[in-house]
């Protein structure tokens, strides 16, 4: 059995984003997944120091939730970044986490060109909101996706939805109305 943990950077209760998690999620279980969805909202996790102390063999200073995350990335076949489009890229909250990913690398004596460590060997995934609907909306956000995540840590990419054309968050979330929750739930079906 698949064990998928989504995280959730950020957006409203009941907004675009949670919308589009709840019919990813839905489709992930119906496929057999097992699934678990962590907010950073509830459980904080804030960028790196830079002090290096897990290079040294110690527990990273940071005294937040990402400890308690660790087993569960850890533990996950698959991890999905969710979150809305903020100021053309991935929520604060997320860049946080992935930064946060520094204190999980191994040494690698024989790196490939342009990576320095090793990191947990995981498939990836992300899903993402956006008021507007045009072609460069989404361009910043899934260039860090792949830079970050997929070329530098080395998880496997399984696939994206990006879901423009949400409206802004001054009103309704209109995600319902643009054809992306079947997207999200085909996407967690096909697992
Ligand atoms: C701080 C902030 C920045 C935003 N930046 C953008 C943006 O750069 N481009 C865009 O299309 N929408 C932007 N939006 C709109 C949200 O991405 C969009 O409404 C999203 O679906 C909200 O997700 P939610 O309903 O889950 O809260 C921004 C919203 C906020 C609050």
């Amino acid at each position: 059995m698949k064990r998928v943990l989504v995280v959730v950077g950020g957006g409203r209760p009941s907004g675009n984003t949670a919308q589009l998690v709840d019919a990813f999620v839905r489709g992930a279980r119906e496929a057999g997944c097992q699934v678990e969805r962590v907010s950073l909202l509830q459980t904080e996790v804030k960028g790196c120091l830079g002090c290096n102390a897990c290079r040294r063999g110690r527990p990273c200073v940071m005294r937040d939730g990402f400890a308690d995350l660790v087993p569960k990335i850890e533990g996950a076949d698959l991890i999905v970044f969710a979150s809305p489009l903020y100021f053309w890229t991935l929520s604060s909250r997320i860049k946080a986490l992935i930064e946060r990913f520094y204190s999980l690398a191994q040494a690698d004596e024989n790196p490939p060109l342009g990576r320095y460590e090793r990191y947990p060997d995981k498939e990836c995934a992300l899903l993402m909101t956006a008021a507007d609907n045009l072609f460069w909306t989404f361009e910043q956000a899934v260039s860090y996706y792949r830079f970050a995540l997929v070329n530098y840590i080395g998880f496997r990419d399984r696939g994206m939805v990006l879901a423009g054309g949400c409206g802004p968050t001054e009103g309704a979330p209109q995600i319902a109305q643009t054809g992306h929750l079947e997207e999200a739930y085909a996407f967690g079906r096909s697992l």
